[in-house]
């Protein structure tokens, strides 16, 4: 089955697109290879739209209408363009993350999230069904309904005792910098996961960028790598009960939005700018995720393994850190990431290991798309009886457009994992035609 998986992050820089063909073994390995990425511009008059709507920015709801019509045109367009650009116009399903304008937070608990770009424009325009508004269903169930990427995580980055695949024995960190970065911890295959978002990932560069150069983010870090870290700006911008919050955790631009670093830093450094401010938030990035993700690894509790192995202390060392998003390529923040993991922790990027870096949320869609239609729960196994997001229960994710009978068979086997296939399917023993 070949999902195209659609989504625009909050840094608001692109659409992006992915196709990949799934097939799942009655082994509950699901084999997934990926066809192609792409991504497409957002319309400039839209895209500052988009950003003027952001929080803390009030918007009325014809706004909300307008933009939630544009959005789904636009994500129709890019659809309809991607199924021929990386699919060979053969895509049976488009599954859709929309934008987020909100994400409604109230201390610990979720209580919402808004994502526009409507299903019905991306449906007519494909002339595919579309799973679209994944977050909410984990809402709904007690959930953080972000991130969602803990599932793939956890499926593709779980180490298997019996073929180790080279993955190093302790923990890997799932990190993706997006305009929010967040953090998966996973030990061995079906072991429960934690997801979280550490906090910013770009945002807070790209809003002082903007201003600085009028350049969208810091190409290349080369405006962190010039300046000086502030160590009591520095300070200041940890105080927040965000970072000192459990996971798991979610956030958004209406915590970290433009009035953020003014705010915290009017009583201590007010008259910060320049390289010197860049490198600050660089600095603050880095530390919220290594500080973020080295705790919650030492607090994982001791049921994290299987029941059967209740005496067994689990793994708490985190041993490599694989890195996705549009962070991955700012050398600065790398570094400065890299300057606070432990020796003996290695720091790669996701395409190392076969998954695009800049298509992996796109890709994440794909999956969850791929997982709904077969009526499979979009969360993985946490700690503590409850889902990676925080959900009491697991949930099947999504709305689907048009409501017509899905073609797919609901799988009812646990999947066990997740193997990237770069080669052409017909190795693995699959039964023809079983799940398309
Ligand atoms: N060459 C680069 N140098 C520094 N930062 C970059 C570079 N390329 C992309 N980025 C950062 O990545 C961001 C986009 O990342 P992305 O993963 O698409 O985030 P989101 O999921 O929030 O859309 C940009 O806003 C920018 O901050
Ligand atoms: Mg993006």
């Amino acid at each position: 089955m070949i999902v195209l998986g659609l989504s625009s992050g909050t840094s608001v820089d692109a659409i992006d697109a992915a196709a990949a063909d799934f097939h799942l073994g009655p082994d509950g390995v699901l084999r997934m290879r990926p066809l192609g990425h792409t991504e497409y511009e957002w319309p400039a008059a839209l895209r500052e739209r988009i950003l003027k709507a952001l929080p803390p920015a009030a918007v009325d709801m014809g706004e909300v209408t307008q933009l939630d019509t544009l959005i789904g045109q636009e994500f129709g367009r890019a659809g309809r363009q991607a199924i021929d650009d990386v699919a060979g116009g053969d895509v049976d399903l488009v599954a859709s993350h929309g934008q987020t304008l909100y994400h409604w937070v109230v201390g610990a608990r979720a209580h919402g999230s808004l994502q526009l770009g409507n299903a019905a424009w991306i449906a007519e325009r494909t002339k595919r069904p579309v799973i679209s508004d994944f977050r909410v269903a984990d809402i709904a169930a007690g959930g953080q309904g972000a991130p969602l990427v803990s599932v793939l995580d956890a499926l593709w980055l779980g180490r298997d005792p019996q073929s180790p695949d080279g993955a190093p024995a302790g923990l890997s960190a799932a990190l993706n910098i997006g305009g929010i970065a967040n953090v998966t911890l996973v030990g061995e295959v079906e072991a429960p996961v934690t997801g979280w978002d550490t906090g910013p990932g770009n945002c807070l560069i790209d809003l002082t960028a903007r201003q600085l150069t009028g350049e969208p983010f810091d190409r290349d870090g080369a405006l962190g790598a010039a300046g000086t870290v502030d160590q009591a700006a520095l300070r200041a911008l940890l105080d927040d009960p965000y970072f000192a919050a459990k996971a798991p955790k979610s956030t958004g631009r209406e915590l970290f939005d433009a009035t953020y670093v003014p705010r915290k830093l009017a009583s201590v450094r007010p008259d910060l700018t320049g390289p010197d401010l860049v490198a600050t938030l660089t600095e603050l990035t880095a530390v919220t995720i290594a500080e973020g993700l080295l705790t919650v690894a030492q607090s994982i509790p001791a049921d994290r393994r299987s029941a059967g192995d209740a005496a067994a202390e689990p793994q708490r060392e985190v041993r490599r850190v694989v890195v996705s998003g549009g962070g991955a390529h700012n050398p600065t923040l790398l570094e400065r990431l890299r300057a606070y993991l432990p020796d003996g922790c290695e720091l790669l990027t996701a395409d190392q290991l076969g998954m695009p870096i800049d298509a992996k949320e796109a890709y994440l869609f794909a999956l969850l798309g791929f997982l709904s239609a077969h009526g499979v729960a979009g969360t993985a196994k946490g700690v503590q009886r409850r889902r990676s997001t925080g959900a009491r229960r697991a949930a099947v994710l999504g709305s689907l457009t048009p409501p017509t009978p899905l073609v797919w068979p609901a799988f009812t086997g646990p999947i066990r994992r997740l193997v990237l296939a770069n080669t052409p399917f017909g190795l693995a023993p699959m039964p023809k035609g079983t799940h398309r």
